[in-house]
């Protein structure tokens, strides 16, 4: 029998890394008050960074102001622990008339000396660029943007 079919059903996935090549929109490391009454971090506080991180690209995209319109799916694949440091990777998959959308994963690095990497979190959110009027905005032509895309 190998080791993968030895493996308890939930246990973490095998070591991975963080992406190459890419840049995380946010990196944050959660606190002991993140953490719900078990001990480990609190979904709600882990959901709260997603759609900041994920808001960042959406906004580029809008050149302005965005509202999250829907969370369409999270997976909470490995618990988050207190002290992990969490990436957050964010990438708009698909854009509309006003709305972008995006998907956030996040990995954590635990033990950190050990280069220890654990995709943790994926999740797709849909944000809407909005006017000073709070109602839907047309988004602006990639070519009209400055190129930080
Ligand atoms: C965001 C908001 C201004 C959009 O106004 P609206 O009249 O509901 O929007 P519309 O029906 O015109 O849809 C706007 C876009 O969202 C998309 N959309 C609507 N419902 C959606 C859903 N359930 N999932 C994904 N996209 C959706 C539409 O397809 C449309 O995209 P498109 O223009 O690219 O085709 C309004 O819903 C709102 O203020 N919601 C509250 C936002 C909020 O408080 N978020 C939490 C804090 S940021």
């Amino acid at each position: 029998m190998t080791t993968s079919q030895n493996a308890a059903p939930n246990a973490p996935t095998a070591p991975t890394r963080l992406p190459q090549g890419k840049m995380p929109e946010l990196r944050v490391m959660p606190a002991p008050s993140d953490a719900n009454v078990y001990g480990d971090v609190f979904g709600g506080w882990i959901m709260a960074q997603v759609d900041v991180a994920g808001s960042l690209p959406a906004t580029r995209r809008a050149n302005g102001r965005v509202a999250t319109i829907a969370v369409n799916s999270f997976l909470f694949k490995q618990p988050v622990f207190v002290g992990d440091l969490l990436s957050f990777y964010a990438e708009i998959v698909k854009v509309g008339n006003t709305s972008i959308t995006v998907c956030v994963e996040v990995y954590a690095e635990r033990n950190r000396l050990q280069s220890d990497v654990v995709k943790v979190t994926e999740a797709q959110l849909t944000y809407v660029a909005t006017g000073p009027d709070r109602k839907p905005r047309q988004l602006p032509p990639l070519d009209s943007l400055i190129s930080h895309q």
